[in-house]
């Protein structure tokens, strides 16, 4: 009997149901292909049930998505709902509650793609940002005194764990070792500034460096890094960082790799239940013209099955991508791709093979 693989699936908000569709399509094909089975299970959370019914999650969500092997996720984020509600009560807190430690983001140029810096190609532009995802300044601790005050306190404290520091470098030593690239791991961290969390970031790493003596290591500082993105994006291997430092340079490095459109994550617990997401955001304007690019949502679709032990298959994804972007797709961004939204879809399963 063939494996199976029980995926729960949130469309999600604005043009995530869009490349979702085209994302399940690509998987369907793939494991057609492959001999493996995948069985969805759709799920409404998302703006639009949040408006409907003025609950963010349901109450056995959690549960629920506990039960299947991955979680496959379009975007939430809607324009009629408060910056933070949608956000914090679904995205958060579902890598808070399913205990996803890693957010894993490759960073990857791939052939065809304008990319902004001038003098670098595919060849320069290959590394993997390892962001912790269940601590730092996300982890909610702290508090208001004296709110609409003049004499207002915020105080917004970043969280650093041993443990939820090491496993995250742990991790990150691994996955480098496993990528047998460059072999070697960049800190990327504050220490200069931030000399109690990152003083415990920076000994933990070379701590566990010493367990991987075909590793070689390195540091930046987070200010640094986005200026050597730029410059030397050729310099970078793996990343390993904290929450919010993670954030903003995966940003970055979706910029450098062609853009939104094309960058993919994943959501790790590497004993449980994973989630993998386009990082672009719901992108409301475009929403149901059938023009939004679908090939982040189609990579991450490729991080899933990697993640489930279907490497040949995730390769297999990601190399029709690559054929996609090198010989069809005139542009990445929406609307100016050449190819609607499904047209794309049908031409990454054309080029599975
Ligand atoms: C991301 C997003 C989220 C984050 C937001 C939507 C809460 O920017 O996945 O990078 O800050 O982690
Ligand atoms: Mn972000």
């Amino acid at each position: 009997m063939s494996k199976t693989y029980n995926i729960a699936v949130i469309p999600g908000d604005g043009t995530g149901p869009e490349v979702i569709a085209e994302g399940v399509k690509v998987l369907k094909a793939e494991s057609e292909k492959s001999g493996f089975r995948l069985d969805f299970t759709y799920y409404d959370f998302g703006g639009d049930r949040y408006l409907k019914t003025g609950e963010v999650l349901p109450e056995n969500a959690v549960t629920e998505l506990k039960k299947h092997d991955a979680i496959y996720l379009g975007a939430i984020g809607h324009p009629d709902v408060k910056p933070g509600i949608l956000e914090k009560g679904i995205l958060l807190r579902l890598r808070f509650e399913l205990d996803q430690y890693i957010n894993l983001r490759p960073v990857k140029l791939y052939p065809g793609i304008e990319c902004p810096l001038k003098d670098k190609g595919p060849d320069d532009i290959d590394f993997v940002v390892i962001r912790e995802n269940t601590e730092g300044i996300y982890a909610g601790a702290g508090g208001v005194l004296k709110k609409g005050t003049p004499d207002e306190v915020a105080i917004q404290d970043s969280i650093n764990t041993r443990k939820g520091v090491e496993r995250c470098i742990r991790y990150a030593f691994e996955y480098c070792k496993k990528r047998n690239k460059a072999n070697k791991l960049t800190l990327c961290g504050k220490t200069n500034v931030l000399t109690f969390a990152f003083d415990l970031w920076e000994r933990t790493f070379y701590e566990v460096a010493k367990e991987y003596p075909g590793i070689k290591t390195a540091y930046a500082h987070v200010d640094a890094i986005t200026m050597w993105f730029v410059k030397n994006p050729e310099w970078f291997d793996v990343i390993v960082t904290d929450n919010m430092f993670g954030d903003i340079i995966t940003d970055l490095g979706a910029m450098i790799q062609g853009g939104m459109g094309i960058a993919a994550g994943g959501n790790i617990n590497p004993e449980g239940v994973s989630m993998f997401e386009p990082i672009g955001g719901s992108a409301p304007k475009y929403k149901g013209q059938n023009i939004i690019n679908p090939l982040a949502a189609i990579c991450a679709g490729g991080l899933m099955l990697e993640s489930l032990g279907e490497t040949e298959s995730g390769k297999a994804i990601e190399k029709a991508v690559m054929n996609v972007t090198a010989n069809n797709i005139k542009s990445l961004a929406a609307g100016k791709m050449g190819y609607s939204t499904t047209e794309v879809g049908d031409l990454v399963v054309k080029n599975l093979k």
